[in-house]
């Protein structure tokens, strides 16, 4: 049974939370405290799974006892409960807590918020890798377009697409600003699918705050990553990206499932960074088996890790609370049958995607990752196929062939 806490000084929130939550006493453990040191003394006494905790009480506040947590059990979810004074806090909080919910918190966002929380260990169950997303902060950011979006902020005639449109192109920015907008902003009822959307609802003040905190991060370690060929993963990332979203324009006019689609294939192979970043002689090992035994680096990763970049990914933007079906695109996009989908989705977008990226690529070092082509068919989209291969071929690839 999953153990959750909830800690807020006001009784009557407690009782709320307790009310709305009433329903799933079957299925999970729940207590409630009116205070950071009572909540230490009951993670010290037995193991939580989740917390979620009031910012502003009285004693230890709850960035200090967030702060604690996020040190000394680093496993533990960590949710912030944020009433309307803490908005000005969120930004610099977006780095310890993994999601935020909003003052009153609806029932249906609440549970769905910690249903997530509590089976995020069935996207990834290796607790080595687990452990480093727990800890995980920001994700890297190219220096040249954070630099672009600091000159931007600065001019005086910038708007929040512009801003937007520069962000989409970075990986670190665009899963930080969507962490931010999804979860903290601020009594939304809809997901936010795109950082242009994004930068307009939280404000430049907010995108430049939140900019600024992942310079930190820009300076990250290139050399770590050698083996991963960092300019070609970017240039990877986002022709699928882009590949994906006119993939999913051809199958709907749903502009929010194209959204997603671009958001799932920039960020789908982000779970390479944090493998290469953290474990840098393990990854040089995977590179190693995928060339001796020709395995695909998905199956290399298997191999030598245990599990593969497409589940840490997933579970790291499980933990931070993106939008779910972008959460499915990136946990799946090497197995799309696993996620048990039975129409088009952004998913099959990034899958098909990511595997006419592959068959573009000028020399592929490794062997290539497979179109499964009987999810295709199970989804009613394998005759599509060869249309989509043309457009993206003709509008994305096109261009760097000739
Ligand atoms: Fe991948
Ligand atoms: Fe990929």
């Amino acid at each position: 049974m999953k153990r959750i806490l909830f800690v807020d000084d006001d009784q009557n929130v407690l009782q709320g939370l307790q009310r709305m939550l009433r329903a799933k006493h079957q299925e999970w453990q729940m207590d409630f405290v009116t205070s950071g040191q009572q909540a230490l003394q009951f993670m010290d006494q037995q193991p939580y799974d989740v917390i979620v905790s009031d910012l502003q009480m009285p004693g230890m506040s709850g960035i200090d006892l967030l702060g604690q947590i996020s040190e000394r059990m680093p496993h533990v979810v960590r949710i912030a409960l944020s009433g309307q004074a803490d908005r000005q806090l969120t930004h610099k909080m977006v780095g310890m807590v993994h999601q935020f919910l909003w003052k009153p918190c609806d029932p249906d966002t609440l549970k769905a918020s910690l249903m997530r929380a509590c089976s995020l260990s069935d996207l990834l169950e290796n607790h080595e890798l687990q452990a480093v997303v727990y800890r995980l902060q920001y994700l890297p950011t190219l220096p040249s377009l954070y630099i672009q979006v600091m000159d931007e902020l600065r001019s005086p005639n910038t708007t929040a697409e512009r801003i937007g449109e520069i962000i989409s192109h970075d990986i670190g920015m665009t899963a930080k600003v969507l962490q931010l907008v999804n979860s903290a902003y601020y009594g939304l009822r809809q997901t936010v699918s795109s950082p242009a959307q994004a930068t307009a609802l939280l404000g430049l003040e907010t995108i430049q705050n939140l900019v600024l905190s992942l310079s930190v991060f820009s300076q990250f370690n290139q050399a770590k990553m050698a083996q991963l060929k960092l300019d070609g993963l970017w240039d990877h990332a986002l022709s699928v990206g882009y590949a994906a979203k006119l993939i999913a324009k051809l199958e709907s006019a749903d502009r929010k499932a194209a959204d997603y689609a671009f958001i799932g294939g920039l960020l789908h192979d982000v779970g390479k960074l944090v493998m290469a970043e953290n474990f840098s002689a393990r990854y040089a090992s995977v590179v190693d088996v995928s060339q001796n035994q020709d395995l695909a680096t998905v199956d290399a990763e298997k191999q030598v890790f245990g599990a593969d970049h497409a589940q840490v990914g997933g579970f790291l933007f499980g933990l931070w609370g993106l939008p779910e079906p972008v959460i499915l695109a990136v946990a799946y996009h090497h197995h799309p049958a696993a996620a048990q989908e039975v129409s088009f989705t952004p998913l099959a977008a990034v899958h098909a995607a990511n595997s006419i990226a592959y068959q573009n690529q000028a020399k592929a070092r490794f062997r290539q990752p497979e179109l499964d082509e009987d999810f295709l068919r199970h989804i009613g989209a394998a005759e599509r196929f060869p249309a989509w291969h043309k457009a993206c071929q003709e509008t994305i690839f096109g261009v760097k062939r000739a």
